[in-house]
């Protein structure tokens, strides 16, 4: 039977908050979506559904967060992670799974940085291509998000990402260039953002030229949650399937489109046809097969236990002595953090805290949950610490520190925390401090205490990993994925990343270590750097061609692993560039006193830059591991320096760079025209159109007290779903606010037409 263009159109939105629409007539069954990636967070329809976990799901399990996964530099694990998953989404009959994210980590303050890999792209894109190979093997489909240039919360419904061209191809598109074309998922998640000046749902170069034609990707484009921008404009750019479902009205406009010939037909063909592979009902997977939760969780403390940082071990204090007298500290040893809040937040099957793990040592708590403290609890944890051989403290970010939804305030840890490590590192004989956190942390602490173990969020089996390793049964062997500065300010981006408005990406390619190397700002703790209970030697580095080996040997006394991580060092031609990038790298297992030889093959991409297509700079290079380096002679071609970057930032990455710099590799920026009563749009949110017009002043008071009270909360609470909850609403444009709410559309436009002063239309326009 043929397909009339409604039915068509109507295929293309979902049918509610997690399933698309069936028309078994034309052989197209409903596809199941839910959130991952650190779980599944399967909702069941008659419990509630949202887009950032506030309503129960499934149990599952609860795996590491993919801040942590990636300090493991395996991409190996993290297939197993995405195939554990894809197994427990397919035990539910779930056909599409809501991850990976290959976003990078442009600034520490993102609120969601826990969701994502790393601040480099190498790193973060074969991280996130091994989950989703994972996930795929299982017959269950994942969607790689959010594509792209989603690297901030506040504003991110409509917050425009200014990012030059070099810097996109080099660092925020490659990582998802090499998840998709390393792992190969079904299926795109298109960002809320808009990216150099169209909505992502929109952008044809984005969303066809680049992810269709240039990396050949053929499986399906799904905006995020309400993340439609306008359905002409997303059928031309290849956007397929909006969700989730809604009141179904932009079928007369579309159709409308076709008419008159400003869209093709072919285009909502293209997007059917992408919707009809996945969900024909030929192609439905074999589902409700049961999975191993004893299996998963080992899996998920292997994880943990395999990316945990050992940042540092001044006296080899770790591990502790099986005998000797530790004392615990800290409500974090009670209550681990061990997941983000928002859409990947997972109601997990199992959950053990480091005081089950460990119910033996003594604990005393020294702070609360929310990292406040007082002059009692802190009198209590001085005399347990002055008592005991080691005093261990848990510290690391409160819930309400970190989230989907909104930005960090800062950097800092909770000024209770602070004051009890000063206080226990003052009057203990050994001080332990163990991290909690998504993201990095300002530590000024950090040499007034003997070690530091970041368990960053570790999942469910968080607390069984934590004594495996502070016992020495496993030797720690994760690298950071992320550079830690000393102080916020010292990160590249920190003038301009909470700006509101625009986000100007005007840092250009020095992002983490491509920032702090090239301007020597020394860092807490850099890019890669991670400890063991024993020791390597770096042996035999040689190139031969494109292809580099160095031999690695366990040198101490007992079994570890290490991350060999090659960097190429950059000549010195004058092209503006990193003085070391990330190449390859491998994890290695060994046992003591045996060595193994990692062979990296590198391509001509490796050393390639962006100057209007991928150039490669003639030269000798140096590819470091460890402490070694060997040149690499590069024949590639002879390339002139950019003669407009003399003098400015990208050169030398003295200060900060100027808007001026920015010009000079983007072109003119402007600012966002500020809203305006008379002019407001459905791309303006209600928090924007507030202080211009009462009806939006009433509608922001009746939806924050009815959050406010429905949360149990007050007004301006801190609490993370609250906060989350108001930008997802009153900070969402109307339009995004019209999809998920699922209310008429009528009543949305009726609302903006009185805001910009016509009452008599808006009333007209709600009853109609
Ligand atoms: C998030 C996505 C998520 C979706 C569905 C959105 O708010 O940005 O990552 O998959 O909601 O919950």
């Amino acid at each position: 039977m043929k397909m009339n263009i409604k039915t068509k159109i109507a295929l293309c939105s979902g049918a509610d908050f997690w399933h698309t629409r069936a028309y078994p007539e034309h052989g197209i069954r409903s596809l199941t979506l839910s959130d991952g990636p650190h779980g599944l967070r399967k909702q069941e329809t008659s419990g509630g559904t949202d887009m950032l976990g506030i309503n129960d799901s499934v149990p599952a399990t609860s795996f590491p967060t993919a801040s942590l996964t990636a300090c493991s530099f395996a991409p190996e694990l993290a297939e197993r992670i995405g195939k554990a998953i894809g197994e427990e989404a397919a035990s539910l009959g779930v056909d599409i799974v809501l991850g990976p994210g290959a976003n990078l980590k442009r600034n520490p303050l993102c609120g969601r940085n826990f969701e994502y890999f790393s601040e480099d792209p190498l790193l973060s894109g074969r991280m996130a291509a091994g989950w989703i190979r994972g996930a795929e093997s299982t017959g269950v489909s994942s969607c790689l998000k959010h594509f792209a240039c989603n690297n901030r919360e506040n504003s991110r419904f409509s917050s425009d990402s200014l990012v030059d061209e070099r810097t996109l191809r080099e660092l925020y598109l490659s990582s998802f260039e090499t998840a998709i074309t390393e792992g190969h998922p079904s299926a795109v998640m298109s960002a809320y953002n808009k990216l150099n000046g169209v909505y992502c749902s929109d952008n044809k170069k984005l969303l066809t030229d680049i992810l269709r034609n240039e990396w050949g990707f053929d499986g399906l484009v799904i905006t995020d949650w309400g993340g439609l921008s306008d359905r002409i404009a997303a059928f031309r750019a290849g956007c397929d399937l909006s969700m989730p479902g809604s009141r179904f009205t932009e079928a007369s406009a579309v159709i409308k489109a076709v008419k008159k010939g400003t869209l093709a037909e072919e285009d909502i063909d293209k997007a059917v046809a992408r919707i009809r592979s996945l969900a024909s009902s030929s192609a439905d997977t074999v589902k409700g097969s049961a999975f191993d939760r004893e299996k998963h969780n080992k899996l998920a403390k292997e994880a943990a236990e395999e990316s945990a940082v050992l940042l540092k071990n001044d006296g080899n204090v770790l591990p502790l002595a099986p005998d000797g007298k530790a004392v615990f500290i800290g409500a974090m040893a009670k209550n681990m953090r061990y997941q983000g809040s928002g859409s990947s937040h997972i109601n997990p099957i199992k959950l053990t805290s480091p005081l089950e793990a460990m119910p033996d040592v003594r604990w005393v708590e020294g702070c609360c949950d929310d990292g406040s403290t007082c002059d009692g609890l802190l009198c209590e944890a001085v005399r347990a610490a002055a008592s005991a051989d080691v005093a261990v403290i848990f510290a690391g970010l409160p819930e309400t520190y970190e989230s989907e939804g909104f930005d960090r305030d800062s950097m800092k840890m909770p000024e209770g925390q602070l004051r009890l490590i000063d206080a226990v590192a003052a009057a203990a004989e050994k001080t332990v401090v163990v991290l909690f956190s998504g993201s990095a942390v300002e530590c000024p602490w950090a040499d007034n205490v003997d070690a530091i173990l970041y368990m960053g969020l570790p999942g469910q089996a968080g607390g069984e990993a934590l004594r495996d390793l502070l016992y020495g049964y496993i030797s720690p062997s994760g690298k950071l994925a992320e550079s830690w500065p000393y102080v916020y300010e010292d990160c590249a981006s920190s003038e301009t990343f909470s700006n509101p408005g625009n986000s100007v990406y005007a840092e250009g390619i020095y992002v983490g270590y491509r920032y702090y190397e090239k301007a020597s700002v020394p860092v807490r703790f850099p890019f890669g750097h991670g400890l063991s209970y024993t020791s390597f030697e770096y042996s035999g580095l040689r190139a031969d061609g494109m292809k580099v080996s160095v031999s690695i040997k366990n040198t101490g006394s007992s079994a570890g692993a290490e991350s060999v991580l090659l960097m190429s060092r950059a000549p010195g031609d004058g092209i503006v560039r990193p003085i070391r990038e990330l190449r390859g790298f491998e994890k290695v297992k060994l046992a003591p006193g045996e060595s193994k030889t990692v062979t990296f093959s590198l391509s001509e991409r490796s050393f390639a830059v962006w100057q209007n297509g991928w150039k490669i700079p003639a030269g000798t290079y140096y590819a470091e591991a460890g402490p070694l380096s060997c040149e690499m002679h590069i024949a590639g071609e002879k390339l002139s320096p950019h003669p407009d970057l003399k003098g400015t930032f990208y050169e030398s990455c003295l200060g900060k760079p100027s808007a001026a710099d920015f010009e000079k590799i983007y072109g003119k920026i402007s600012e966002p025209p500020r809203p305006v009563k008379g002019f407001y749009t459905m791309n303006n949110s209600v928090e924007e159109m507030k202080d211009g017009s009462l009806i939006m002043k009433i509608l922001y008071r009746a939806v924050e007290s009815t959050l406010a009270k429905g949360l149990g909360v007050k007004k301006g609470s801190s609490d993370p779903s609250f906060r989350m909850m108001m930008n997802a609403s009153l900070g969402a444009p109307l339009r995004c606010m019209q999809i998920s709410s699922g209310v008429k559309p009528g009543i949305f436009s009726g609302l903006l037409a009185i805001a910009n002063g016509h009452p008599l239309r808006g009333i007209l326009k709600m009853i109609f």
